[in-house]
């Protein structure tokens, strides 16, 4: 299957004055129609900065971003409004961001259609429903708890029939229960509507619940877990080993990242000898002795 999200070698530096910050150092990622993923990763690791780039809020550095054949690298202004209308919809943490306090659920989920000449209530109706919010039509925000702000949310961002949905940290402000709905609704839509949805979260609950999701280390993508079953309707999530297969992600210039705790366990500096056997790569650290480079290299 072709991936309807690419990301090949991307990087994003910001600049500051004199200053430059790389908020992503070369990524790598693929995401498969209507899959629900998640990206985790620490604070400052880049997390935002991706979901920006797919949504069409800010441009790549260097290495490209593709998302529905649309190459984000070279949009022009014209292509980047319609991209942000028709292709992708967005979910922000803040619940206040995603919605008109003085307008009604549903006639929050008109407005993307009105700014896209076709108001149509009847499907910003069935979006409410299919969301769980069919008793809160005519409810203001104000009048609505978080989770089901939330869900509104999810409702605008599908109103003009998008085909990717991006979600930054959508349950940060929520409790667990709250937070678990929002997660089923987007499992929910996902199969309705053959939408694919990409999750931003640092709760790895969250992740755990989803069908894959990669961690994001210094810019880069570092380690993939996924799934082995979909988790069912009210099940709880379980983080064992039984439930998930972890992986190490090889980027396309077919580097390998090994994960920091290995390295310190094993205190791996910079070089790794590497052999196949048996169908599998065998990489070893070096004896002590031949740690250091010898003096007569240097
Ligand atoms: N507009 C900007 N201008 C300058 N630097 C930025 C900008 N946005 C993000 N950065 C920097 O880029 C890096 C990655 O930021 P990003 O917001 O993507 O992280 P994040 O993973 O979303 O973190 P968090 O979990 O805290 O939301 C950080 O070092 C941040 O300071
Ligand atoms: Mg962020």
């Amino acid at each position: 299957m072709e991936p309807i999200i690419s990301c090949d070698n991307l990087v994003k530096i910001y600049r500051i004055a004199e200053l430059e910050v790389m908020a992503l150092q070369g990524l790598d990622l693929k995401v498969y129609p209507q899959e629900v993923m998640a990206i985790i990763g620490a604070s400052g690791s880049g997390k935002s900065t991706l979901l920006n780039i797919l949504g069409g809020l800010d441009e790549p550095t260097a290495g490209s971003a593709v998302v529905a054949d649309w190459n984000l690298s070279r949009l022009t202004r014209k292509q980047r409004l319609i991209y942000k209308r028709d292709i992708v919809g967005f979910v922000w943490q803040n619940v206040a961001r995603n919605l008109v306090p003085y307008l009604t659920a549903q006639e929050n989920v008109l407005v993307p259609m009105i700014l896209n000449g076709q108001a149509d209530r009847a499907w910003a109706r069935e979006l409410l429903e299919a969301v769980g919010l069919g008793h809160r039509l005519h409810h203001r925000p104000l009048e609505m708890s978080g989770g089901e702000q939330q869900r509104v949310a999810i409702a605008i961002a599908l109103a003009n029939r998008p085909k990717v949905l991006l979600a930054d940290e959508p349950t940060g402000a929520l409790d667990t229960k709250s937070s678990r709905q929002v997660l089923e609704v987007f499992h929910d839509v996902s199969h309705r509507y053959g939408v694919t949805i990409v999750i931003v979260t640092h709760d790895r609950s969250m992740a755990y619940a989803v069908d894959r999701f990669v961690e994001i280390r210094d810019g880069k993508t570092s380690v993939e877990t996924v799934r082995r079953r979909p988790l069912e309707v009210g099940e709880e999530v379980s983080k064992d080993e039984a439930s998930h297969d972890e992986y190490v992600v090889l980027d396309s210039a077919g580097r390998l990242q090994i994960p920091p705790e290995y390295r310190d366990a094993l205190g791996i500096k910079d070089r790794l000898s590497v052999e196949m056997e048996d169908g599998k790569i065998i990489l070893t650290p070096p004896a002590a002795s031949q740690e250091e480079p010898s003096s007569q290299a240097t």
